[in-house]
């Protein structure tokens, strides 16, 4: 994947501005509710009822924000997205078994999230490069599935 100057720009000022604390917490969430076979893969972390006590759910929300620190590394090597998530693909893979069909819908959770935040700020060139971003780091957290 090629960065221009300006889409480098824009993700470097969308992640330093991000409250990690509350939007880690609020996407994973709703990836939750929206898709609710994702819940799956977190019998352990308590009570997932309904969307009340999945918002109020303390190992969910502290999982959102690991989560969203996922993508730093992504940040940190744009460059090569790839090979930075090798070992993250390969666990999702083969030890947590995570159809990657749902880092989609998580990613997309996640752009909801953000535009609900950024308001007006999040302009068409700011998703787009939002998305381009997202979806390369979906496609390297898919590359160790076979
Ligand atoms: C664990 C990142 C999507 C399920 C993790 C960890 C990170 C991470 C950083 C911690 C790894 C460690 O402890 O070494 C991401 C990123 C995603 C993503 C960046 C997409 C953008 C998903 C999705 C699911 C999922 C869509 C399930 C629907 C899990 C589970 C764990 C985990 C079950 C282990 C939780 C535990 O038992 O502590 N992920 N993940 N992940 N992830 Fe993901």
């Amino acid at each position: 994947v090629e960065w221009t100057v300006k889409e480098r720009s824009i993700i470097s000022s969308i992640f330093s501005n991000l409250d990690y604390e509350d939007v880690g917490p609020k996407a994973l969430c709703r990836c939750l509710i929206v898709y609710p076979w994702t819940q799956r893969h977190f019998s352990t972390f308590g009570n997932l009822y309904d969307a009340e006590a999945i918002k109020t759910n303390a190992n969910i929300a502290a999982h959102g924000i690991k989560v969203l620190h996922g993508l730093d590394l992504a940040v940190k090597n744009m460059d090569n997205i790839k090979e930075a998530y090798t070992k993250l693909s390969t666990l999702h893979s083969e030890k947590l078994h995570v159809d990657p069909d749902n880092f989609k819908l998580l990613v997309d959770c996640l752009t909801i999230v953000v535009a609900a935040k950024m308001g007006s700020d999040f302009k068409p060139d700011v998703q787009a490069t939002f998305q381009k971003f997202l979806a390369a780091v979906v496609s390297a957290l898919g590359k160790q599935y076979h």
